[in-house]
């Protein structure tokens, strides 16, 4: 199968970006050809500080590296690399429906808090069609939250079709295990938006006084708390946790006469020892740019091998190219 998903950089990665998807990405590139970008053009929608977003798009990259991506079983790239993706975006535009994108939720948010809106905004699932339609994508792996925008690319996709005769792939989503269920320090969603994430790659020290910070109720040592399921910080190690140590754990909330405390503890260290090698393999890449920007520079040629491709074909179909 062709896969492909791609990952905004705003920001330096936390735990729900781990778990809910980036986790799943990397178990994808085994046995699929997979695509993998870092979403800098979308990022400009949000972000207006240009060295931000270049020291965003590569510590993504290490990140995603770090992590195990691995570039000699996925093509990973950076979306502006591959200029092609520009070009099928206007021709997209051409025959996409301005109530389609009305209906965006991205952009019905932010109108209906009376925030004026970009015309970047407003046409962000049409560029996100054009990053799909471009590789003949047949998988995307998403969050639930990005589940309308691919069926807009479907959408876009079968008018074209329709109109030009047969061009694009029709995309499918695979909905993300887990992409809105990893919680943050205050017990909702984790998100940069809230101000309550735990970042990958935070140093130990760091990350664990943020653990020990984590939100907890009031219930005393002794109480047996039989609810433990929906306690956050249970939750979170049960992301680290073996199923014997996350039994163990369940056991001990259901007896009862543990502290937080001992919980935090335990989280901070599971956790340590789960990004710990990680972190390691980042200060390496980091500590080599070069070879960074060099896998960059292929994935991005490998991606415009196949973009090219099929912009041409839809040139052809649509009457710009003779
Ligand atoms: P944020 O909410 O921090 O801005 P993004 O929206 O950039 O995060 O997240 C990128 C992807 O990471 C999402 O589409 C989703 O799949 C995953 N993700 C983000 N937050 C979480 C979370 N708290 N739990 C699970 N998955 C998450
Ligand atoms: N909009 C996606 C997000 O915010 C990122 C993205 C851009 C994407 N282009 C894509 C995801 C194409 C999948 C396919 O998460």
């Amino acid at each position: 199968m062709r896969v492909l998903s791609g990952i905004q950089p705003t920001g330096r990665f936390h735990w729900g970006n781990y778990f809910g998807a980036i986790r799943q990405y990397i178990d994808l590139q085994h046995g699929n050809e997979a695509y993998y970008f870092i979403a800098n053009l979308h990022a400009l929608t949000t972000i207006r500080d240009s060295a931000a977003l270049k020291q965003n798009t590569i510590d993504a990259a290490l990140d995603l590296l770090a992590l195990g991506l691995d570039p000699a079983k996925a093509v990973l790239f950076v979306q502006s690399d591959v200029p092609e993706v520009a070009e099928l975006t206007w021709l997209l535009m051409s025959i996409t429906p301005m109530g389609l994108l009305e209906r965006c939720v991205s952009y019905k948010d932010k109108v209906s808090k009376g925030l004026a809106a970009d015309a970047g905004l407003f046409t962000y699932p049409v560029l996100m069609a054009a990053d799909i339609l471009i590789y003949d994508s047949e998988v995307v792996p998403v969050g639930a939250d990005q589940i309308q925008h691919i069926e807009v690319a479907r959408d876009i996709a079968g008018s074209f079709n329709h109109l030009f005769g047969e061009t694009f792939v029709l995309p499918k989503y695979k909905v993300l295990e887990n992409s809105a269920k990893v919680p943050g320090t205050d017990g909702e969603k984790m998100s940069k938006s809230y101000n309550n994430t735990i970042e990958i790659f935070e140093e130990s020290k760091a990350m664990r006084k943020k653990v020990m910070r984590i939100t907890t109720d009031a219930r005393p040592m002794e109480q047996p708390k039989p609810d433990f399921e929906n306690d956050h910080l249970y939750q979170l190690y049960s992301l680290f946790a073996s199923d014997a140590q996350r039994a163990e754990m369940a056991a001990l909330y259901q007896k009862g006469g543990f502290g937080y405390g001992q919980v935090k503890t335990a989280l901070a260290e599971i956790a340590e020892q789960f990004f710990g090698p990680f972190r390691a393999r980042r200060a390496e890449l980091a500590a080599d740019l070069g070879q960074v920007e060099a896998i960059l520079a292929d994935g991005a040629a490998r991606a415009r091998v196949k973009a090219s491709h099929t912009l041409a074909r839809a040139q052809r179909a649509c009457g710009v190219r003779r």
